[in-house]
């Protein structure tokens, strides 16, 4: 594949990450990297950890053992926005967005951390904000065009089929230009026609954008086709990690996947 060429050295890396809600282990010093421009899929069984191990990431949630390392700074303890500002978007298993606001304006959401302007600026640097703006609206479009969503630019979210709606949570997360790109269950309820096009989004992003994508992932065949490696969770802990044809062949997948007693 010449995908594989492309692929970089470590951009992220969670070592021995240990994170608990009361008595539960939701993962279980789980430890693996994340190399640049690559696709890595997280799967396993529901309540494996795998949402738990995306806000560990994006800083949602704080393991109490473990360590956090992306592009290169080793990081204990960090709140979502100082994510966001490293360079690190992502999207959400229930859709994000606001409802009753157009497409547009969702996705310039998007792009709040890249306004560097205040208000104050504004009232007194009235020029440059403006030329701030347009560089902003500009990105916008570029994304919606690229993402093929110029047709519903104006209308509400709330009223768009949920494939669509995935798809300009998708758009959001990419109007903040992240290194990283953090998808959980991206085409989750999706029909096989929006689940082919969604795949071929993800893949473009991450040829045409060089975005480094993690993606959590039920869909076997989808993973087979898009991922260039995948990491395994059950119980919260890592049980294989490799290539699609590798972890598929792994006994401990094929246990933890036929539901095999532990
Ligand atoms: N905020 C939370 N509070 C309490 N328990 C949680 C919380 N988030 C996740 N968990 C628990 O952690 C485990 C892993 O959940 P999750 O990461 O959502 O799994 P997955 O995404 O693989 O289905 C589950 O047992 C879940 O109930
Ligand atoms: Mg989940």
């Amino acid at each position: 594949m010449n995908r594989q060429r492309r692929i970089g050295p470590p951009i992220l890396t969670v070592e021995d990450i240990c994170l608990s809600f009361g008595g539960v282990k939701a993962l279980d010093r789980v430890s693996f990297e994340v190399r640049e421009h690559e696709i890595l899929a997280i799967i396993g069984p529901n309540g494996a950890g795998k949402s738990s191990m995306l806000n560990v990431i994006n800083g949602v949630y704080h393991p109490q053992e473990g360590s956090v390392t992306f592009m290169g700074k080793k990081r204990h303890r960090m709140r979502p926005h100082e994510a966001a500002a490293q360079g690190i978007a992502r999207t959400f298993q229930n859709i994000a967005l606001f409802k009753g606001m157009s497409v547009l304006d969702n996705i310039m959401t998007g792009r709040n951390l890249k306004m560097k302007t205040s208000f104050l600026e504004q009232a007194l640097y009235w020029g440059r904000a403006r030329a701030e703006e347009i560089e902003h609206r500009r990105k916008v479009e570029e994304i919606i065009d690229f993402l093929e969503i110029e047709h519903i630019r104006k209308t509400p979210v709330g009223r768009l089929p949920y494939g669509l709606q995935k798809r300009v949570e998708l758009a959001r997360a990419l109007a903040a230009e992240p290194q990283l790109l953090l998808l959980d269950e991206p085409m989750a309820g999706m029909n096989v026609e929006e689940k082919q096009d969604m795949c071929r989004f993800v893949l473009d992003v991450n040829d045409e954008f060089g975005t480094t994508i993690v993606l959590i992932e039920h869909d076997m065949g989808v993973v087979m086709d898009i991922s260039d490696r995948v990491v395994v969770l059950d119980y919260g802990r890592k049980i294989a990690e490799g290539t699609p044809e590798e972890v598929r062949a792994h006994p401990a997948v094929i246990e933890a996947y036929l539901g095999v007693a532990h």
